[in-house]
């Protein structure tokens, strides 16, 4: 009896732990000041039309990063059409989209991500995006100005480098959620 009486009480307190982290709030200031480039998070997050807890932030951060990856995307097709020539650089694009449009790559991370913030797994959260991260890292590395043999060298660093700055704010947003 008191086992079943236990194990009740348990279930709530942990219920309750987890609603309780579910519905926080944290102030964006807090947030953005433990990612890399404050002010573009700030922005980001102070963008968001939704509610201000860190579920609805975090879910808000990972429809931009999905909007980001399919720009992401199209940019690469066209890279891909336009590099016939350079072979080592049509490999590259290639390789890129095929790693961007791929289930375990950068879409299926992104879906990860957001099943796992739904389920309220998100120490899940942190791993599905922590993978993203280095999804676009692979993609994108080489590509910094000054040092890329391939055409085109501005866009696609500046794209892959804002998916990472929005990746690194869901990060700090599951850190919080997870505590
Ligand atoms: C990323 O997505 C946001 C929101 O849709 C958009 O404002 C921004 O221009 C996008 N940036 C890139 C590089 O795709």
């Amino acid at each position: 009896m008191f086992k079943v009486f236990s194990s009740l009480v348990l279930g709530f307190l942990l219920f309750v732990a987890s609603s309780h982290a579910a519905n926080k709030v944290v102030g964006v200031g807090e947030l953005c000041k433990q990612t890399k480039n404050p002010s573009f998070c700030l922005g980001l997050l102070n963008s968001n039309p939704g509610g201000k807890d860190l579920v609805s932030l975090g879910q808000y951060t990972i429809d931009v990063v999905r909007a980001n990856a399919t720009n992401t995307i199209t940019l690469l097709k066209s890279l891909v059409a336009k590099s016939g020539r350079d072979p080592k650089a049509n490999a590259h694009y290639k390789k890129c989209l095929e790693h961007f449009e791929s289930d375990e790559g950068v879409l299926g991370d992104i879906q990860d991500t957001q099943e796992a913030l739904k389920s309220g797994d998100y120490l899940g959260v942190n791993v599905h995006a922590s993978a993203l991260l280095d999804e676009v890292d692979d993609c994108i590395s080489g590509e910094s100005p000054g040092e890329s043999p391939f055409p085109d060298r501005s866009l696609l660093p500046k794209y892959g480098g804002v998916m990472q700055q929005i990746t690194s704010i869901i990060l700090v947003i599951s850190k919080y959620l997870a505590a």
